[in-house]
């Protein structure tokens, strides 16, 4: 794997190969010395153009653990607020000899632009309302594990391609603005599961009917169906213009409320990739109930980025085995 700018771009091995290689890099979480020499020596730039919290953080832990230098650029603070444009940010930072640029950029396509400007690989930390490999990556992780733990015997009677065959995963709210949305629905449909996109009328994506995935508006209708439940965050800084009435009728309609709570399957997954507006599109009793994933969604994604990382960096012609077990026996 040469950049990870798409989801689409991964096929069903490769998904395979990274979520693999996350489960052995998850156990570096539990040590306490984290790290690993995979990537020393190695200079990796998180090039952050808008605002977060969980992927810059995670981002960086990842390269660390993996003992890879990790430098963070972000919009404010930088020469990006003097008006540099993106071309000469990027090929700034490509000059003084990265191996790799993790770019956040509120314009889409802008990571994809970049992988055409520099030698170093690029990895897609979310741009604009397109895509954000590394969130459908994680969350798919950590579904994985959930269906796993659901049925222990799954993985061994099926094998890995059928841990997402036959469930139903309903992707909720803002869709119009999720980048979110669209790098799971591309996953997923890898993965083989089934996916029902539900918003307001005013929140479905124009041209929906052609994406590989049932839409409703009626979140009622899917609630007893689903394995599990993304809910999305109203990303009110991308909106102009009025999509709803009003935050409570927003929450009536589609909210994972207490009473949706109740109309969920027993077990069924709660998902949020964060930040919640809670009240908003997701209860309290929501987001901490006992089903909820959201914390696992976080700790998944340090692990995620160390295998994606490691994949890219590590040395492609090497065995990606074990990074782990090979730290272990130093
Ligand atoms: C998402 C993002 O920034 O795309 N958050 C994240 O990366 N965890 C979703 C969001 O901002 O709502």
């Amino acid at each position: 794997m040469r950049h990870l700018l798409s989801a689409a771009d991964l096929s069903l091995s490769e998904i395979t190969e990274i979520l693999d290689l996350a489960e052995e890099m998850s156990t570096v979480q539990d040590r306490p010395v984290k790290k690993l020499p995979a990537l020393r020596g190695r200079t990796v730039v998180n090039l952050f153009f808008e605002d977060s919290t969980r992927t810059r953080s995670s981002f960086e832990i990842a390269g660390k653990w993996l003992s890879a230098d990790v430098i963070n650029v972000s919009a404010k603070g930088s020469s990006m607020s003097k008006g540099e444009s993106l071309r000469d940010t990027v090929l700034t930072v490509a000059a003084m000899g990265v191996d790799a640029l993790v770019i956040r950029h509120h314009a889409s396509g802008a990571p994809w632009q970049a992988s055409h400007w520099i030698d170093a690989h690029v990895l897609n930390a979310g741009d604009g309302t397109h895509e954000h490999p590394t969130q459908a990556l994680l969350d798919a992780f950590t579904l994985r594990r959930h269906f796993r733990s659901a049925d222990p015997s799954s993985a061994e009677r099926n094998g890995q391609a059928s841990d997402f065959t036959g469930k139903t995963i309903a992707i909720v709210g803002d869709l119009t603005h999720s980048r979110v949305a669209r790098s799971n629905v591309l996953l997923l449909q890898t993965l083989g599961a089934e996916v029902v996109l539900v918003a307001p009328p005013t929140l479905m994506p124009s041209g929906v009917d052609s994406w590989p995935a049932a839409n409703t508006t009626d979140f009622d209708e899917v609630l007893g169906a689903c394995d599990a439940v993304m809910m999305l965050r109203v990303q009110r800084e991308r909106m102009s213009g009025g999509y709803f009435p009003s935050a409570r009728e927003y929450t009536i309609g589609y909210g994972l409320t207490r009473a949706r709570l109740g109309a969920l399957r027993p077990g069924a997954a709660i998902c949020h990739p964060g930040p919640m507006n809670r009240g908003l599109e997701i209860s309290a009793d929501a987001a901490d109930a006992a089903n909820s994933l959201i914390l696992d969604q976080v700790a998944a994604g340090v692990s995620i980025r160390m295998s994606v990382l490691y994949q890219i960096l590590g040395g492609a012609e090497e065995s990606v085995a074990s990074p782990v077990r090979e730290a272990a026996v130093r």
